[in-house]
């Protein structure tokens, strides 16, 4: 039987590595020879011995580091797959020696080499996709519709499809159970699997989802056109901003019961945002023109589209700090710019000064290979067996944790079913303190990456608990968290509907004082 407890067991296979090194060498080696996949072209298999600081001199600049650490012994394939006469994904697939037969596919944009360095050196088979089209420009969908679909869904599944498929030709026993890690886009590419693929994995964990896609880069576009640039007289700077920060703190901080910076629920903030309204006396370098208090108040607004039904919700509150440099910058955000004119448009000079809602309708119209990913049936993943982990920081600056909310009121009322009965397969966590799939002030590691590893018992670990939910049907009750600063401490974070309220005794960095209710 596998058992979760069987990940954490890296070390101890010492004395056996060196004998069966060459056999696990060799079979990397030649195992091109034995792939003849439709659609397939082998690039290279590559034998990466653990320790190793693999060189990725490919690697889209745009989408990170050149150089991967490689934690494990592992089987490295890296291919070319076509997905129709004029497209193609880059696909790896990384093979563990030490496997415990389980599949796993990452996701995001391009090719995500430190999920799948951490799930191969957890013993999953994994692989990667570049999501048919190298780095994070939307120029390659200008007028190339199979590369939208490939963005859509196809570059995923394709990735799992093959993904398996060398899988079996490489073990000669197979796997057993398939999984899937990804957060952002990677989370939006989770909950399409789920939704149009749901035989495809047993279990899912999906981060900070960009679904609601065409509603959330209408949302992302519309920040600039209520900030105007940095000239004008809507715009904040940043000392703006963090006052905004102090103040929403000062209003909301004590709502969970607990002054400590961090807003356990930011759906209870309903911030007073005129105090900061300057009059005689007040600090000019921090209070607001009235003008600037109304930018404040839409920012914190939901997006209505043109016949005002909601395209998107409001940003939670506090992420004003991080935000003033990202969204809040008097800058558009380049991948709505890019969403319009390359795809929504097919004009390489649409201007995004002039986004509004009519704009969103257009787009909305079209939702390209529905990439809004958003429908609320998910009888046939649930009828599979399938389990879906989702997480969500409440400090997330780019997409607003209320989304995911919102989602999950949508699964229920489209399902006909309450908490207690999703809770059987779609568990939604929010954690504290955690911003865009990590960072933040709070207790926010909690193994979703690399990074954000503080141990791989279940208790602690998204993607362990994930196994041991799909596996000994032992399904999580809360997310552990552990905080990156020291001394570290650590937080359980709660179910959704529950939220986390401190009721004592001791100091808030205690867990055991803290309830969800
Ligand atoms: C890998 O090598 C690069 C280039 O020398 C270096 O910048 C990076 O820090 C190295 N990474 C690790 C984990 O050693
Ligand atoms: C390429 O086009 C041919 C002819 O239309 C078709 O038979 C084939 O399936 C296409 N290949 C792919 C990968 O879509
Ligand atoms: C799959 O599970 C069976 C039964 O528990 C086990 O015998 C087998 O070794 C597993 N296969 C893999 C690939 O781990
Ligand atoms: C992406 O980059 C790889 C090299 O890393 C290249 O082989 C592939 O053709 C590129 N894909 C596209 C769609 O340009
Ligand atoms: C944009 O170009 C694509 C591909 O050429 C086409 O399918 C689509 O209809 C065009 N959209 C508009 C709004 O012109
Ligand atoms: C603001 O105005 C100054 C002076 O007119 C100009 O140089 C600058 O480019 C403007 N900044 C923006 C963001 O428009
Ligand atoms: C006004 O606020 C700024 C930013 O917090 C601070 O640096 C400055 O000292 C304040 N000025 C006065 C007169 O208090």
């Amino acid at each position: 039987m596998i058992t979760w407890s069987s990940l954490s067991v890296l070390a101890g296979v010492g004395q056996t590595v060196l004998a069966a090194q060459d056999a696990f060498q060799s079979l990397c080696q030649n195992f091109p020879s034995k792939i003849h996949l439709q659609d397939v072209t082998v690039n290279f298999a590559q034998y990466i011995a653990a320790g190793t600081n693999l060189s990725i001199p490919d690697y889209p600049p745009s989408c990170g580091s050149p150089y991967q650490a490689v934690s494990a012994d592992v089987c490295r394939v890296a291919m070319a797959v076509a997905t129709s006469n004029s497209s193609q994904i880059t696909l790896e697939a990384w093979f563990p020696r030490d496997y415990d037969g389980r599949f796993l596919s990452t996701g995001n944009g391009g090719i995500q080499y430190y999920d799948i360095a951490y799930t191969s050196g957890m013993g999953f088979a994994a692989v990667g996709a570049n999501n048919g089209h190298n780095g994070t420009s939307g120029k390659p969908f200008f007028h190339h519709p199979e590369v939208v679909e490939d963005f859509a869904y196809r570059s995923l599944h394709t990735g799992v499809v093959v993904g398996k498929e060398l899988t079996k030709l490489f073990y000669e026993q197979g796997f057993n159970k398939s999984y899937y890690l990804g957060c952002s886009t990677g989370g939006r590419q989770g909950f399409k699997e789920v939704q149009q693929f749901p035989e495809d994995f047993d279990g899912v964990l999906a981060g900070a989802p960009a679904f609601s896609f065409i509603g959330l880069l209408a949302w992302s576009a519309n920040f600039y056109t209520i900030t105007g640039n940095a000239n004008s007289s809507t715009f904040l700077t940043v000392a703006q901003w963090t006052a905004v920060h102090n103040e929403i703190l000062r209003q909301c901080d004590g709502l969970d019961g607990a002054k400590d910076g961090i807003l356990e629920d930011p759906d209870l903030c309903q911030p007073i945002i005129e105090t900061l309204i300057c009059q005689p006396g007040s600090n000019h370098t921090t209070c607001l023109t009235g003008q600037q208090a109304e930018t404040v108040r839409q920012i914190l607004s939901p997006l209505y589209g043109e016949n005002g039904q909601l395209l998107y919700p409001r940003m939670q509150p506090g992420t004003e700090e991080a935000d003033a440099s990202i969204m809040y910058a008097g800058t558009p955000f380049p991948y709505s710019t890019d969403w319009f004119r390359y795809v929504v448009y097919n004009d390489t000079t649409w201007d995004p000064a002039t986004f509004s809602v009519k704009d969103a309708a257009a787009a909305m119209a079209q939702n390209p290979f529905n990439i809004q990913t958003w429908d609320g049936d998910l009888s046939r993943f649930r009828a599979s067996g399938g389990k879906v982990l989702t997480y969500h920081g409440l400090a997330d600056q780019l997409i607003s944790s209320e989304n995911s909310k919102r989602y999950y009121g949508h699964v229920a009322r489209t399902m006909n079913m309450g908490p207690s009965q999703l809770d059987e397969f779609y568990r939604l966590f929010t954690i504290s303190g955690m911003g865009h799939c990590g960072g933040g002030s709070g207790a926010y590691l909690i193994g979703n990456t690399q990074t954000n590893e503080a141990g791989t018992d279940p208790e602690d670990n998204v993607l362990t608990a994930l196994v041991r939910w799909v596996e000994e049907g032992v399904a999580p009750e809360t997310v552990r968290g552990t905080s990156a600063t020291s001394p570290k401490y650590h937080r359980r974070h709660c179910r959704y509907p529950r939220r986390n309220v401190y009721v004592g005794p001791g100091p808030y960095t205690n867990e055991n004082a803290w309830r969800c209710v």
